[in-house]
C-alpha cells in the first residue's frame, strides 16, 4: 500500500479503547453498565444551574488559553488550603492551566516532556490513555506492574525499570482500576528514584476526593524536592460528576508550566468557557458537599463488595479510593479469558464490565479478572445484583 493510504507509525500499536467499547456493547444489549467509570447520577444542582447561567449570560467565547482566572484561582486556593504550606509557590497565573480533562492534560504533559528516544515508565494496571499519550510524544512506554492481590508499589521493581533513557514516570493515585491509594512510604520511594535518576513525574490525581475509611491523598508534588519535577494533573470529571464537561487542569513549575501550555494552546485553544465558569462555582460548594459525597461513595463501595461476594467474584481487598474494583471470576466456570468473559457477561447475563487484561501490557497479567466501576445509583447496583445472581445460578 502507498504511504498515502496508511496511518502514521505512531498509531501502529494503538487500538480502540475497550472501556468505551464496553459502553457501546452495554447500550447495544441493554446491559447494566458497570464498565466505564462515569456516574449515572446527576451533578450537584448548583453546578448545573451555574452552567445554564453561564451559557445564557456568558462567557461564551474563547477563554484565555490557560483558562478562566476564577477557575484557576479556585483550584490554587483549594490546593493551598488542603496541603499547607506545600503549594505556597503556586501562582494561578503562571502554574495552572485548565485542560479538556485529565486525558488532554496527560497528553500535553507527555508532549512537553518526552521525545523519540526517551522511555516513559507506566505503572500498570493503568488507565488506557497513558500508552497513547507516550506514543503521541514519540517516546517508548516501559511497563512496571503492580501485582494482585494487594497492588503495592514495589520500589525495587520500579528501580529495575529505570534505564539511562528513562525520562518520566506516570503515577495514578487513588488508583484506577485497583482502588489502591499509595501511602507516604511508597510515594517517598518514587520521589527518591525521580530525584536520583532525574525523572519527571506526571501524576494523575483525578480521584483525589474519593477516598475511603479516612484515608488521605498525598500529592507527589508535596514531597521534598518534588514540586519542581512533578506535573500534577487533576480534574473535575469525577469530583463533581461532570465527565462530559471535559474539565481538567495541570499544575507545574517551569519549564513544564510553559511547555504544557504551548501544547494545550495549539491543540484545543481552551477548555469550554461557560463550563469553566460553572467549574469555578463548583469549587465554592464547601466541605459539607465533599463529606456527603464521600458518605454516598462508601455506601456504593460497600454494596458493590457485598454483591461481588454474593455472586461468585473474588477480590483481593476492599477499595481504598476511586470507584473501581478488580475481581476474579473462577466460580463462574467460564473458560474464556477476561475479554471473552466480559463480552459474555454483558450479552448473556446483562452486566457490562471491562476485561482485566486491558489494563496491562505485560503479557499474562490481568487475565481471569474483570473490572467493576461502581459510581452508580444504588438501584443500578441492585439491578446488577439481581442479574448476576440469576446468571451464576444458571451456571449451576
Ligand atoms: C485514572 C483516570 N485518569 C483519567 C481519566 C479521564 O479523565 P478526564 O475525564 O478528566 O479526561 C479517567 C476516567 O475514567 C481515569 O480513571
Amino acid at each position: 500500500m502507498s504511504s498515502r493510504g496508511r496511518t502514521s507509525a505512531r498509531l501502529e500499536h494503538l487500538s480502540e479503547s475497550w472501556i468505551r467499547e464496553m459502553t457501546r456493547v452495554a447500550l447495544e444489549c441493554g446491559a447494566v453498565n458497570l464498565s466505564q467509570g462515569y456516574p449515572d447520577f446527576d451533578p450537584p444542582p448548583e453546578v448545573r444551574e451555574a452552567a445554564a447561567k453561564a451559557v445564557l449570560e456568558g462567557p461564551n467565547q474563547y477563554a484565555v488559553t490557560w483558562g478562566l482566572a476564577e477557575l484557576r484561582e479556585a483550584i490554587a486556593e483549594n490546593l493551598k488550603s488542603r496541603y499547607t504550606p506545600a503549594f505556597d509557590w503556586l501562582d494561578p497565573d503562571l502554574h495552572i492551566t485548565i485542560t479538556c480533562g485529565v486525558t488532554e492534560g496527560i497528553v500535553a504533559a507527555l508532549m512537553a516532556i518526552a521525545e523519540p528516544g526517551d522511555e516513559v515508565i507506566i505503572i500498570e494496571p493503568a488507565h488506557e490513555n497513558y500508552t497513547p499519550a507516550v506514543r503521541f510524544a514519540g517516546a517508548e512506554p516501559v511497563y512496571m506492574p503492580l501485582l494482585p492481590p494487594r497492588y503495592e508499589l514495589d520500589i525495587e521493581r520500579l528501580r529495575a525499570a529505570i534505564t539511562p533513557r528513562s525520562k518520566a514516570v506516570i503515577l495514578n493515585t487513588p488508583h484506577n482500576p485497583s482502588g489502591r491509594v499509595l501511602n507516604r512510604e511508597e510515594l517517598l520511594g518514587v520521589a527518591e528514584l525521580c530525584i536520583e535518576h532525574d525523572l519527571v513525574a506526571v501524576t494523575d490525581e483525578i480521584y483525589d476526593r474519593i477516598l475511603y475509611d479516612g484515608r488521605e491523598h498525598i500529592p507527589l508534588a508535596t514531597l521534598p524536592g518534588m514540586d519542581e519535577r512533578t506535573i500534577t494533573v487533576g480534574g473535575l470529571s469525577k469530583t463533581f460528576a461532570i465527565t462530559g464537561w471535559r474539565l481538567g487542569f495541570f499544575v507545574a513549575r517551569e519549564p513544564w508550566a510553559t511547555g504544557t501550555r504551548t501544547v494545550h494552546d495549539f491543540t484545543t485553544i481552551c477548555a469550554p468557557t461557560p463550563l469553566q465558569a460553572a467549574g469555578a462555582a463548583a469549587y465554592s460548594l464547601g466541605e459539607d458537599f465533599y463529606a456527603r459525597q464521600l458518605e454516598d461513595y462508601h455506601a456504593r463501595r460497600d454494596l458493590m463488595m457485598e454483591i461481588l461476594a454474593e455472586t461468585g467474584f473474588t477480590t483481593g481487598g476492599t477499595p481504598e479510593g476511586a470507584y473501581y474494583i478488580m475481581a476474579g471470576y473462577e466460580d463462574w466456570n467460564h473458560p474464556g479469558e477476561s475479554n471473552d468473559f466480559a463480552l459474555w457477561l454483558a450479552r448473556e447475563v446483562g452486566v457490562a464490565v471491562v476485561g482485566g487484561s486491558h489494563f496491562y501490557n505485560t503479557p499474562g497479567l490481568g487475565e481471569r479478572q474483570v473490572r467493576f466501576a461502581f459510581a452508580k445509583k444504588l438501584e443500578t447496583l441492585e439491578e446488577a445484583r439481581a442479574r448476576l445472581l440469576a446468571g451464576i445460578k444458571a451456571r449451576g
